[in-house]
């Protein structure tokens, strides 16, 4: 049900709390108070206080704390709506209809996934009448048992033209939903519109909760223009943002701190065969950026596997690329390189599992996939090429945005280089205690103790800045434990209303928060929220008390400034705290980013302080200040 925002204060203004209380609890007026019998324990001595002004009671026997809502939804267990009209009703306020263009938004979105629903059943089910005979033949011919079959959704389109189309039709689905959700294909110079798959082996795609949000498509005969088709970009599915078995893989990767990334769906469910539940593959699509947040969501270091023949290393390569500038502390990528024209599925099926296994095993860190790249294809022999080697190393090290990573790869690097140069650096070493440093990152000795940080004013002078940057990297290091303001309010919003998960468990999946304990709380919070449907407040909050999570939970609550926010607190409306968590997610992905540009900026500025550098320090600077007002004040300098 939604409400207008003004509709609880109304109601709250017209019901003082102790009319409320008063049904089950007998009052006795003290001063400007009521007290009385603690409902929540049994006690002698009252202590169990309501506050007709401030609009609330406090029982200081349990703690409890809240208002007229909260009352009835402890001691009757009514749900918020419920406790919403019930007192409606009391205050004699009129229950408002739903907004009509909420509703319309909301109906579109459950109803194509109904729709995909409806797409997947007919799939399945076609996979096993009489049409479906060489599917199932085809499946089984690649090992793919009956049980795996229907353990990964696996379907079937029939070869007519409109036999999908048919049956949504008489299942009552409209033809402009049909479209939508891409199962059918029309247009002005199509005179009758058709199926989009025929004749094809059918891969659901779901979301993270396991919803299907696509199909991926394979042809069983190789005379056919398109091996595999997947579903075209609808208002459920971006191909980019999402990973096939992401569901599944979620879980088990969270169990485990591994993930794996595989290309293809046949790889995927191979896998899953030979025990790795915890693998992905994108969708027909080099990796994304996003989808390498994803993983990273999933685990530390995910493990990218890539055939070993010239594409396959091609595509490793540009995976480096992309994931360089978004490493940081203790998130990385691994490379798993196969055997030159093995998929993960050729080699279980030719090898076993434990050939995969050892290929895992012996998985490349970044910074070795790296130096490969570059270093390993060419003669260094001569002073210039070795500069230019040089010169090409530190490039892909300037990509880091994060200045501890960068630091230590240049540091990495160097000490390679050194050894490149010299190949008895080795013996040198074990001779010599402490050796020597050959080699200097460039830029490191200017400014040797300069240390560049975050600041929240707009820069003075140049010396100001030098200092105020010294300043507040100590700050920074200081606090850096303590959880910022908004990924707090992220955080108990979504525990305040967990139902909201149903619409914003994919942003929540992708956002990037500071500490790791808040990316574990997270993936607990996606995995009770996945287990437990529909879910209540108190339900999520006891899981996560269960868990030891108190602690962190008290740390979130005190981290919350925007006390303000009204979205946030377990009486506001669900479709307040959808709006105002999107909102508060959209200021805090902007942050984040800004905040690796400044990284980057006062690096150079340390290194260089050009006027060019200086402008840009300032201009991003005065960026975050704004984009980011509340948070950063946390960790400014002074002047
Ligand atoms: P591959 O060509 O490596 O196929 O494509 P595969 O996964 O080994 O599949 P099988 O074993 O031949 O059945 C890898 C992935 O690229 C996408 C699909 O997602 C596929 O799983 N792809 C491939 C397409 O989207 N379209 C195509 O025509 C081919
Ligand atoms: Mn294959």
């Amino acid at each position: 049900m939604k409400f207008p925002p003004s509709l609880l204060d109304e109601i709250r203004a017209r019901v003082p709390v102790s009319d409320i209380v008063g049904k089950r609890v007998k009052l006795q007026k003290r001063g400007r108070e009521f007290v009385g019998l603690s409902p929540f324990n049994s006690e002698k001595t009252p202590s169990f206080t309501v506050n007709d002004q401030k609009g609330f009671y406090h029982c200081f026997s349990s703690g409890k704390h809240g208002d007229i809502f909260t009352f009835l939804i402890e001691t009757e267990g009514l749900s918020f709506p419920e406790a919403v009209e019930r007192l409606a009703n009391v205050a004699g306020v009129e229950m408002p209809q739903r907004s009509v263009e909420a509703e319309r938004q909301e109906k579109k979105r459950t109803g194509l996934l109904s729709v995909m629903e409806l797409a997947q059943g007919f799939f399945s089910q076609a996979l096993q009448l009489e049409q479906g005979a060489q599917a199932r033949g085809y499946l089984l011919d690649r090992g793919l048992t009956t049980k795996t079959q229907q353990a990964y959704g696996l379907g079937f389109a029939p070869a007519g033209r409109y036999d999908l189309k048919q049956f949504l039709a008489s299942e009552g689905v409209s033809q402009e939903e049909m479209v939508e959700a891409g199962l059918i294909i029309a247009g002005q110079d199509i005179a009758v519109s058709y199926d989009r798959f025929r004749n094809r082996i059918m891969f659901p795609i779901s979301d993270i909760k396991g919803r299907v949000i696509a199909f991926g498509a394979r042809a069983m005969s190789p005379d056919q223009p398109a091996k595999y088709l997947n579903s075209p970009e609808t208002p459920l599915f971006h191909k980019g943002h999402i990973l096939y078995n992401i569901a599944r893989a979620r879980k088990a990767a969270y169990e485990q701190g591994k993930v794996i990334a595989v290309e293809g769906y046949m790889d995927v469910i191979a896998l899953g065969m030979a025990g790795y539940d915890n693998a992905v593959a994108p969708l027909g699509t080099a990796l994304t950026e996003d989808q390498l947040r994803l993983l990273w969501r999933m685990a530390p270091e995910p493990i990218l596997c890539f055939d070993g023949d010239k594409a396959g290393l091609k595509a490793a390569y540009r995976a480096i690329d992309l994931a360089l500038p978004m490493l940081a502390p203790g998130q990385s990528i691994c490379f798993a390189i196969l055997p030159e024209g093995l998929d993960p599925d050729d080699l279980i099926r030719a090898q076993g599992r434990d050939a995969f296994e050892q290929i895992l095993s012996e998985a490349t860190p970044l910074i070795r996939m790296l130096w490969r790249r570059e270093a390993e294809s060419d003669a260094w022999d001569t002073p210039e090429q070795r500069a230019l080697l040089e010169r090409r190393l530190m490039a892909s090290a300037g990509q880091i945005a994060d200045q501890k990573v960068r630091r230590h790869y240049e540091a990495d690097l160097a000490n390679r280089l050194n050894k490149l140069w010299q190949p008895a650096a080795v013996n040198y070493r074990q001779n010599f205690r402490g050796g020597t440093r050959m080699f200097r990152p460039p830029g490191k000795s200017r400014g040797a103790n300069f240390r560049p940080g975050l600041s929240d004013r707009p820069v003075g002078t140049r010396s100001q800045v030098s200092e105020a940057l010294k300043k507040s990297q100590l700050a920074r290091n200081q606090q850096g434990w303590q959880i910022a303001p908004r990924e707090a309010l992220l955080f108990v919003t979504i525990i305040n209303h967990p139902n909201m998960l149903d619409e914003i468990s994919d942003e929540f999946f992708s956002l990037e928060f500071s500490l790791p304990e808040l990316d574990r709380l997270r993936s607990l919070i996606l995995d009770v929220a996945a287990s437990a449907q529909p879910l209540d407040k108190l339900g999520l909050k006891s899981q996560l008390l269960k868990q030891n999570y108190a602690p962190l939970l008290e740390r979130l609550e005190t981290a919350l400034t925007h006390k303000s926010d009204r979205f946030v607190q377990p009486e506001a409306l669900e479709d307040d705290a959808v709006v105002g968590w999107r909102q508060a997610a959209k200021l805090h992905l902007r942050a984040f980013s800004l905040r690796k540009e400044l990284n980057a900026a006062e690096l150079a500025f340390g290194q260089d302080s050009s006027e060019e550098n200086f402008k840009r320090l300032t201009e991003i600077r005065s960026q975050l200040s704004s984009a980011d007002g509340m948070e950063v004040q946390g960790d400014g300098v002074s002047s």
